[in-house]
């Protein structure tokens, strides 16, 4: 119910004005967020790289409308990752990109010539880019993207929601050599035909979906907080035998930071999806509607002030 209306309102203007001008905003968005410019981004990713973390960047925009918005959005990335392997940064950090920031939802052609020009710009950077996966509507056409982005960068990766009843399926599509898939839980409103409604019933997927990949040819990147599904990640990479170069665990900045320590100290690849940017509404609020300490924390702050 709370998810729900936390949802929805991460969808509403009015609630967006009225949360971006409240004084205890700042802290809440540096909880989670590094920052709003790239020297921002670079700055937290450099401080997670010397902490021994991978990095996934994320330039936060998700409402563009124009195809000079997508434009932006793809500069943007491509200026990164030059700075990225300038800083030396590469291939430690990779970067994060959501298709609808360049232009899915209304040019999909315009998406898909903008995260070619990101996968070129990555290639030369040294690095790679993983596609976040949004709702559902979405799905197919980020698969049909991936799917020819791959021709000429085989390493782009994909993000794959445990939710959906569909993901057993494209698991097994995509558990094969130099496929890069993201398997998390998904963190959108999404209808009971298309998706599990249940905590228990969408943690079930999560695992069936996890030993498809890690027992396939591909490279799995699990990405949760969800200590049950940790556990049972490092059994499968011990029963699979995967090693540090073989998978990887990932979390999202400033959630649960003392395991993705612990982790990293144990001799497991972990990346932090380290998200930057102005346009950081949408992606707070889907945090917050994740999980009730979340708006404790927020609650301390507005109380703290
Ligand atoms: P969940 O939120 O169910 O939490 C399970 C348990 O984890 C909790 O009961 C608690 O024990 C522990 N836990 C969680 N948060 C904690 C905290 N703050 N402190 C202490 N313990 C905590 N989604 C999507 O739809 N598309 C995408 O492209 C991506 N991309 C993505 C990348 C990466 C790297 C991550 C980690 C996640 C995403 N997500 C995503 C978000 C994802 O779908 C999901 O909404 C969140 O990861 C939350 O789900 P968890 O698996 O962490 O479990």
């Amino acid at each position: 119910m709370l998810r729900t209306v936390i949802l929805a309102a991460s969808r509403s203007p009015q609630v967006e004005r009225l949360v971006a001008t409240a004084p205890f905003t700042r802290d809440l968005v540096r909880r989670f967020v590094a920052g709003a410019k790239t020297d921002d981004a670079l700055r937290a990713t450099r401080e997670l790289v010397d902490d021994g973390l991978a990095v996934t960047l994320d330039n936060l925009g998700e409402d563009t409308v124009t195809p000079e918005q997508a434009t932006a959005t793809r500069d943007e990335y491509v200026g990164l990752l030059r700075r990225l392997a300038e800083a030396g940064l590469t291939p430690a950090a990779e970067v994060s990109v959501k298709l609808s920031a360049l232009g899915q939802m209304f040019d999909e052609q315009l998406a898909y010539d903008n995260a070619r020009a990101i996968c070129a710009a990555a290639e030369e950077a040294g690095t790679t880019v993983t596609l976040d996966m949004e709702d559902h509507t979405t799905t197919d056409s980020t698969l049909d993207i991936l799917a020819k982005l791959r021709k000429d960068h085989p390493s782009t990766g994909a993000v794959l929601q445990a939710y959906l009843r569909r993901t057993e399926s494209d698991c097994r599509e995509l558990a094969t050599a130099g496929s890069r898939v993201r398997l998390c839980k998904g963190a959108y409103k999404e209808p009971e035909s298309v998706a599990y409604q249940s905590a228990r019933e969408v943690d079930k997927s999560y695992v069936r979906c996890m030993n498809i990949l890690m027992s396939g040819d591909g490279y799995p990147m699990l990405a949760t907080h969800d200590p049950r599904l940790i556990a049972i990640g490092e059994d499968r990479a011990r029963w699979f035998d995967r090693g540090p170069e073989r998978f990887e665990f990932q979390m999202l900045y400033g959630i649960r930071p003392e395991e993705q320590a612990r982790l990293a100290g144990e001799g497991y690849t972990v990346r932090t999806y380290l998200p930057y940017g102005e346009d950081w509404y949408g992606y707070l609020m889907r945090r917050l509607a994740e999980r009730p300490a979340n708006l404790m924390f927020f609650g301390r702050a507005v109380l703290s002030k």
